[in-house]
């Protein structure tokens, strides 16, 4: 395997793979989790694999595994997901779906994507190169107001109002093209920093988050979940930082056990709506040895739930 992927065994074990099973791996990244997934398969079973990124899509190991009959990849967001299962005849017969959510290392790593703040770089940002508005297009013309929320919300960055205010008084003069412009200018208005953190972090997490549309993404692929997943199907869910694990915590919460309408009485055993998910264990984390090896982890939270 080219790299660790975050909590590989954890993954296959909680997917509780059947050798003749459906599976989908929502983020294939660079194929981590998809090549554990079929070396468990039997000769019946079959992966599906997503991913935004043509990178991901092009890289040499997904061509080596796209010659594996039971492996199918396919270049989409993954809020695509039952359109391209509808297509295929597979709603409501999907034994496991996995998302390790995020940016892969090679997206962080390669400065042409403008994800790190560490690295010179054209201002992008996108995971998907090919749609959308790069970070730069998007800073050029954003509205004060709206940059403070996004930096507020997605980045819970407390400077939010002197960083968005420097990027517009800048943008007035020169517009903000690069990775390090950006960078340093934050490093210019942040009056205090946090401890092991720099201070763009929050910023390029939160411009990340817009640009793909992050929480959007897994609020559509977590609800679409429960109608492409087969009796007994698990959902597990890798999270890196907060907001999504939210998102992920309050779906399976929300989706499991009965519900009903409070707001009519009396309730009437025909009112209530048994959940659609049953949550499985409790919120797992990497375990030290990986936390050794891939400081990558220490962030990562694992949920799982199982079709009811
Ligand atoms: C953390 S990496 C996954 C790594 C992978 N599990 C592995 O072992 O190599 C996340 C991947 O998901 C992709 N991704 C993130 N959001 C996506 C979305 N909404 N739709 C499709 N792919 C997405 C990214 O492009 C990236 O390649």
């Amino acid at each position: 395997m080219d790299h660790l992927p975050v909590m590989y065994i954890e993954a296959l074990q909680q997917l509780a793979i059947k050798k003749d099973g459906i599976y989908l791996d929502c983020t294939f990244g660079r194929g981590g989790h998809s090549q554990g997934i079929l070396a468990l398969l039997g000769p019946y079973g079959q992966l599906i694999a997503f991913d935004r990124d043509r990178d991901a899509i092009n890289s040499e190991l997904a061509q080596r595994f796209v010659k594996d009959n039971r492996f199918k990849l396919i270049h989409s967001c993954f809020s695509q997901l039952e359109v391209q299962l509808e297509s295929l005849g597979l709603i409501g017969k999907i034994d496991g779906i996995l998302m390790d959510l995020g940016v892969s290392s090679p997206q962080l790593d390669n400065p042409v994507r403008g994800f790190s703040f560490l690295r010179e770089g054209p201002l992008d940002m996108r995971m998907d190169e090919t749609t959308g508005l790069s970070a730069e297009q998007w800073l050029a013309n954003v509205d004060e107001k709206d940059l403070v929320k996004v930096l507020f919300d997605y980045g819970e960055e407390k400077f939010a109002r002197r960083i968005a205010k420097a990027i517009v008084d800048r943008r007035l003069d020169n517009p903000i093209t690069t990775t390090k412009q950006l960078s340093s200018l934050i490093e210019d208005v942040v009056p205090v920093r946090e401890k092991n953190k720099h201070p763009a972090t929050r910023t390029f997490q939160a411009l990340r988050i817009e640009i793909n549309k992050e929480l959007e993404e897994l609020k559509q692929v977590l609800e679409q979940s429960t109608r492409v997943l087969s009796p007994d199907g698990r959902l597990v869910a890798i999270s890196f930082h907060s907001l999504e694990d939210r998102i992920v915590k309050r779906f399976i919460r929300d989706e499991s056990g009965a519900k009903y309408d409070p707001g009519k009485f009396p309730v009437k055993e025909v009112d209530i709506t048994k959940g659609v998910l049953r949550k499985v264990g409790k919120a797992l984390k990497a375990g030290e040895l990986e936390l050794k090896q891939n400081p990558r982890a220490r962030s990562a939270v694992m949920r799982v739930a199982e079709k009811v």
